[in-house]
């Protein structure tokens, strides 16, 4: 794909501590008061998907810590749980020392004394060799994370690392005062963390790029570290052959070509069109795929995927589901049923324990929106997809 690309965070060739110093230079720490400046500075935030202030999260973290007399904790998140999303996974495979120098400078920062890096299982073995080859002041713990949309969201990991299932509880107290072992927790996505790295060696460019995942018809799905400054259309082919696009994720929003093409991904321009870089999701969906049939078994994976705990979960998100498939059946759905869509969309915002309720909600909004025309062609029993094409978007291992 043709794009305004810098190597940034991918930039060493090959995982090994030698070629990573080789290529960025040993890490000279800044005192632990000036990491949260020096992110400060460069208005670096967090990659994880929610893009919030670094040094916020960091202070409030020490300042817990310091309130309750405990020492902090520090995660890593290389979870990485929406199934369209590879940047995590290929960042720890190409740069794992940024990661790692990241997570030091965030012990140092917090005063931490336990630091854990939290990966899908297969990677854990292959960390354990990177490790191997440092000597790290505060020891890393490497855990093991299902694979599960949920299973990322801060609270759902420290569920993990505390040896419990792979769930969210509910926001009070939060993370930052009661997170793993009931200690102040910081968890920052592995992306902010190596950024947070290259930072610290004098790297201004780092807090201004973002790794994306690209999807396009016809090429391999791949992961690049683009400036924030890059045009969309830049960054991914949307000259011809593409019906509409997601941005960020199956927490993300559809924008029309006509839209995507005309903003950067700078986070306040995408914020201006209804989008966010979320998980760095970019994908374009083809003209001979349907929208609507793509969102709605998405949107069932979500359902599937949620912990049933919370109301908006148990009862909204199924009903949501189930009423976008049948929307994207060829034919005339049941009359009322797009308003009961719309009702139910409404009723579970803001409501769950977790945002996972309104990150499928939104995608289902932005839906209706840009595939607003198709619900027409629908009803009067067509669908534009090509019959026998594969779904576009993937739902991950076996679904
Ligand atoms: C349903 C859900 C799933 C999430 N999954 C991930 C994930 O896989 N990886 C991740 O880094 N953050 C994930 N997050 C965001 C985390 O809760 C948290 O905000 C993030 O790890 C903080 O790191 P950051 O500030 O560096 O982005 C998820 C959030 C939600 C609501
Ligand atoms: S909102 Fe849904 S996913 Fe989040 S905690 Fe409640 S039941 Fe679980």
């Amino acid at each position: 794909m043709t794009a305004v690309l810098s190597p940034g965070l991918l930039a060493a060739g090959d995982p090994t501590l030698a070629t990573h110093l080789a290529v960025h230079g040993p890490l000279r720490p800044p005192a632990p008061d000036a990491v949260a400046d020096l992110a400060a500075a460069h208005g670096l935030t967090g990659r994880g998907g929610a893009g919030f202030p670094v040094a916020v999260k960091l202070r409030a973290v020490a300042g817990a810590a310091h309130a309750g007399r405990r020492r902090a904790v520090v995660v890593g998140n290389g979870a990485e749980g929406e199934p369209a999303a590879h940047k995590d996974a290929v960042l720890l495979a190409r740069a794992p020392h940024l990661v790692l120098d990241g997570l030091q400078l965030v012990a140092a920062a917090t005063g931490a004394d336990d630091a854990v890096l939290a990966v899908p299982g297969p990677v854990v073995a292959v960390l354990e060799r990177h490790l191997a080859e440092r000597a790290d002041p505060v020891p890393v713990r490497l855990v093991a994370v299902p694979d599960r949309f949920l299973a990322g969201e801060e609270s759902a990991l420290v569920s993990v690392v505390d040896g419990g299932p792979p769930l969210p509880r509910s926001k009070r107290p939060p993370v930052r005062e009661r997170g793993v072992a009931g200690r102040p927790s910081l968890v920052q996505n592995v992306e902010t963390l190596a950024r947070l790295a290259l930072l610290a060696r004098g790297d201004r460019r780092a807090a201004a790029g973002v790794l994306v995942t690209r999807h396009a018809a016809g090429l391999p799905v791949d992961v690049a570290d683009v400036p924030l400054t890059a045009r969309l259309d830049a960054v991914l082919p949307l000259a011809t052959g593409v019906q509409a696009v997601l941005v960020g994720g199956y927490h993300g929003s559809w924008l029309t070509v006509g839209t995507a093409a005309g903003v950067t991904l700078e986070p306040a321009e995408l914020a201006g069109v209804g989008a966010a870089l979320g998980a760095g999701v970019l994908a374009a969906l083809p003209e001979d795929r349907c929208g609507l049939v793509e969102t709605a078994r998405v949107v069932g994976h979500l359902a599937e995927q949620s912990a049933g705990r919370c109301g908006p979960c148990l009862n909204g998100l199924p009903r949501i589901a189930a009423a976008l498939q049948a929307l994207a059946r060829p034919g005339p759905p049941h009359p009322g049923l797009l308003a009961d869509l719309g009702r139910w969309c409404g009723l579970v915002v803001g409501r769950g324990a977790c945002s996972h309720p309104d990150g499928s909600v939104r995608l289902v909004a932005s839906a209706l929106r840009v595939f607003e025309p198709e619900l027409a062609v629908h009803a009067s029993g067509c669908c534009r997809a090509r019959p026998g094409t594969a779904p576009f978007l993937p739902l991950g291992s076996g679904a």
